[in-house]
């Protein structure tokens, strides 16, 4: 019998390794093609990849991608995969939705960036005020950029250095927000690379969930922004409990605090995302990843305050190098894939059959995890769900960081691609697009449920 401790998520540990053993050697059988490639050494790139992120996949080699449409990937072994991971949200309504192809088809022999807005530009502004409420709008060509945007305006029109974060929370490449608390106290992240500031002088972290620690935070009366998602999807996934938004606005507006919400991912859960189905009512609003469908661009709109207050700034100083925009940004190329997408494909049809198969995901992973008797759970932000190794729900980045992240999770990934399920590599993230089937989800809960039972030792 093991003790309690050794057990990881409640599996025994040699269950795992034999399960991850078992399916690295499958995984590796039906690609002979990409262990050709990953044995040369995929030539020119550090470390292999030409973004580090993609060695965070739990697969023994790199499956290479041959094509993708839908919700079906294939790589160059010809395997089929029903896609959840869907680009860890870039993808999130499918991959080359037909509408996004016939507008960048007809746009790419027009030109594709120019700095001069288009008739889709003029468009979008429309769209992003009717769709988002907020009455201004500004496009970047990442959420990090975006954010990273938004707090430097928001530092620049309240007058104040500090920033206010969530625990284990992930805005991008933002480097006010590599913050985290370790046993309690403020630290800058370990992984963070370069960074010669102490990111703690400006940025202060506080639990999701935590109203007594935010209220605490905003005292001195010095915080320019508190960015937050409206529930955490970086860290598994925390929701937030009764009442915490309305006492985040209360005590964000009282502290003369703007309030960023960031929806990169929560637009998972209607077609004005978080915010507008649950009326939530921030200052500034950020969304990136999928909002151009797959091509790069992010979008992010203010109050008529903050409008204002930048106006005096911009009266106030020397033009130019701002610091906010970059070169590509609001190209013509992303305006013509973003007016598709809001116009064609983030549609309440699209967003209505996504809700319903999330639905059936999360309620089978749920009954797959009481039929193995293992003490995990499952659960969901509209479109997005999450199976957690670990009892629910978790309340804040603290509880999220001890339970995820381990070698069972990755057994389980694995197990999952090698019966034909791809689902995010940085945590157990699902996502159901408007291609995704009932079929799809039902493989993906049967894997699941497979792996489960193994896992847990009941094989029969
Ligand atoms: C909530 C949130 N905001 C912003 C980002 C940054 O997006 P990007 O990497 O496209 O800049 C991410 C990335 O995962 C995210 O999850």
């Amino acid at each position: 019998m093991m003790s309690h401790e050794s057990l990881i998520g409640g599996v025994e540990p040699r269950r795992i390794e034999s399960v991850r053993e078992r399916e690295a050697a499958r995984f590796t059988a039906a690609r002979p093609k990409a262990q050709r490639l990953a044995a040369a050494g995929h030539h020119g790139y550090y470390a292999g990849f030409p973004l580090q992120w993609m060695l965070d996949w739990p697969m023994p080699f790199a499956m290479v991608v041959a094509k993708a449409s839908g919700a079906t990937l294939t790589d160059i072994d010809g395997n089929r995969l029903a896609d959840f991971c869907l680009g860890d949200t870039g993808s999130m309504f499918g991959h080359s939705p037909p509408a996004v192809v016939r507008a960048i088809t007809a746009q790419a022999g027009c030109g594709l960036t120019y700095m001069l807005p288009t008739e889709d530009t003029l468009a979008v502004g429309e769209l992003l005020v009717e769709r988002f409420g907020l009455p201004h709008w500004q496009i970047a060509t990442t959420a990090s950029d975006a954010n990273r945007f938004a707090l430097r305006l928001a530092r620049a029109v309240t007058g104040r250095d500090k920033v206010v974060i969530m625990n284990g929370c992930y805005h991008g490449a933002v480097d006010e927000t590599f913050v985290a608390l370790k046993n309690g106290s403020p630290v800058n992240r370990p992984g963070l690379f370069g960074q010669v500031v102490d990111l703690t002088q400006h940025t202060r972290v506080v639990e999701f969930n935590d109203l007594g620690a935010l209220e605490q935070a905003l005292a001195p009366g010095d915080v320019a922004c508190v960015i937050t998602e409206p529930a955490l999807t970086n860290c598994c996934m925390v929701l937030p409990e009764p009442g915490y938004h309305d006492g985040l606005r209360r005590l964000t507006r009282a502290a003369g605090t703007l309030l960023l919400i960031d929806e990169t991912h929560t637009i998972s859960t209607g077609p004005g995302g978080y915010t507008r189905r649950y009326g939530l009512d921030p200052d500034i609003f950020v969304l990136g990843k999928p909002v151009a469908g797959g091509i790069p661009a992010s979008v992010w709109g203010f109050t008529d305050a903050i409008a204002a207050a930048w106006d005096r700034l911009r009266a106030a100083k020397d033009a130019g190098y701002s610091g906010i925009g970059t070169t590509l940004s609001a190209n013509a190329m992303a305006l013509a894939a973003m007016r598709a997408t809001l116009t064609e494909v983030m549609t309440d049809a699209a967003y209505e059959h996504m809700e319903r198969l999330a639905e059936r995901l999360c309620t089978g992973l749920g009954a797959a995890i009481a039929a193995a008797g293992l003490p995990w759970h499952a659960l969901r932000c509209g479109a997005r769900v999450e199976f957690i190794c670990a009892p629910g729900p978790l309340r804040n980045g603290t509880e999220a960081h001890g339970v995820h992240g381990t070698d069972l999770e990755r057994a389980i990934h694995l197990g999952l691609v090698n019966r034909g399920c791809l689902i995010a590599p940085f945590h157990n993230m699902m996502l159901v697009c408007p291609a995704t089937t009932e079929s799809d989800v039902d493989r993906l809960v049967g894997a699941f449920g497979e792996l489960a039972r193994e896992l847990a030792g009941r094989t029969h």
